[in-house]
């Protein structure tokens, strides 16, 4: 899959700005704050029609104006689509955000946001990822279950409907001291749980077991074979990791039945896949309590790339690599290693960084364009 062409009227600090872009490497040189992670956002929010970072889509509208475009133009499994997408601010005062229209049409029809969202799965990189490893399991949870939508979209389904039953189940728990006839409702929201709540964590126990094996190689190869790293799911309900669907609604029934104390006391419930969590470990400790920035980094990355190859399994074909800001928090082996894993797939990139001597020495310029960017302009149309 390939984005071909974008063109910014008035997105961030782009008044008006169109990039051919190169089906292999992209390269974003400028200074700091000169707009190199506005045309990463644009480029994520033409393919998924939101931004990953944006609170509001008005804040993607340049300050001093009322509307946005972004317009372009994607390939993939060789159909054409011609993706605009218009957010619109009209009373807007000054910067003060309001929520925007938006307007997204695909080859000139009109279409939602999940249209989008169920056909384009960039894999983007950014250093806020860095959280995965050392921020709280519900963080971690939201990759992964992510990673799972992207792979079975059904899965989503699956989730809402278990947060659903979670909150009639909390609903419950919290009525029941003044009314104790209520209690025996609980069994029928006890069973949904547990029908819905298993099927969630059948379906993360398999994606991690097959991210397992594509994170192994690719952080063999940028660790030098030096580390090895692993995913292990850290469930409340199981302890070994059968992927039989029976036996885990079984075990999490029985943990159900024995917390209900717990729960009726805290009026809200305590086991369930929305408390579990897994272990990213290097060499058999927690990355996330003993591992380096470096190490975190290069895990997150291997974790990133894991999800491509995936994506690249599913749709026969790679989907968009989006790196910001990645290589200068690497060392320059690490660096390189990442290019050579880069340039080795058929795979478009588009990556950011300050300066280009950065670059030269990974010998890429027959497969890639570089575009400088300075104040919300594109200083060439691409060398
Ligand atoms: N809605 C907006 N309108 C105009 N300028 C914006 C808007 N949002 C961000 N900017 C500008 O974009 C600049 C940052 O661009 P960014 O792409 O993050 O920089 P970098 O090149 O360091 O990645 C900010 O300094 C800010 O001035
Ligand atoms: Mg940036």
């Amino acid at each position: 899959m390939n984005v071909d062409k974008i063109r910014l009227i008035n997105f961030r600090n782009f008044k008006d700005a169109s990039f051919n872009f190169h089906s292999s490497l992209n390269i974003f040189i400028g200074d700091n704050a000169q707009g190199k992670t506005n045309v990463i956002e644009s480029i994520y929010t033409l393919l998924r029609g939101n931004s990953y970072r944006a609170k509001e889509d008005s804040n993607l509208i340049n300050w001093s104006e009322k509307e946005s475009y972004i317009l372009g133009e994607v390939s993939k499994n060789k159909e054409k689509f011609q993706i605009n997408i218009l957010l619109q601010d009209i009373d807007r005062i000054n910067s003060l955000p309001k929520k925007a229209k938006k307007i997204i049409k695909v080859n000139k029809k009109y279409r939602q946001k999940s249209w989008l969202t169920k056909r384009f799965t960039p894999v983007i990189f950014t250093p806020e990822d860095l959280q995965i490893i050392k921020s709280s399991p519900s963080v971690r949870r939201k990759f992964l279950d992510e990673v799972i939508i992207n792979l079975n979209p059904i899965y989503e389904r699956y989730l809402r409907d278990y947060s659903r039953v979670l909150f009639q189940r909390n609903m419950l728990l919290k009525s029941i001291e003044s009314k104790s006839n209520l209690e025996q409702h609980l069994t029928v929201w006890d069973q949904k749980i547990v029908e819905i709540g298993s099927m969630i964590i059948r379906y993360r126990v398999k994606t991690l077991q097959i991210m397992n094996q594509k994170v192994k190689i690719i952080h063999q190869l940028m660790t030098k074979n030096q580390e090895v790293l692993k995913l292990k799911y850290n469930s409340n309900i199981l302890t070994s990791f059968s992927e039989d669907n029976e036996e885990i609604g079984n075990i999490f029934e029985q943990k159900l039945s024995q917390a209900k104390e717990q729960d009726l006391r805290l009026k809200v419930t305590t086991v369930g896949p929305h408390r579990d969590d897994y272990f990213i470990m290097n060499n058999l400790v927690d990355l996330g309590i003993y591992g380096s920035q470096g190490q975190q980094r290069t895990a997150v990355l291997a974790l990133k790339m894991a999800e491509l190859e995936l994506l690249k399994e599913k749709d026969r074909e790679y989907p968009p690599l989006l790196l910001d800001d990645v290589l200068s928090e690497l060392d320059s082996e690490r660096r390189l290693f990442l290019m050579k894993i880069i340039k080795e797939r058929p795979l478009q990139t588009f990556i950011t960084s300050i300066d280009i001597e950065d670059l030269t020495q990974y010998n890429i310029n027959s497969s890639s364009k570089i575009f400088r960017i300075k104040d919300g302009t594109m200083q060439n149309d691409g060398e």
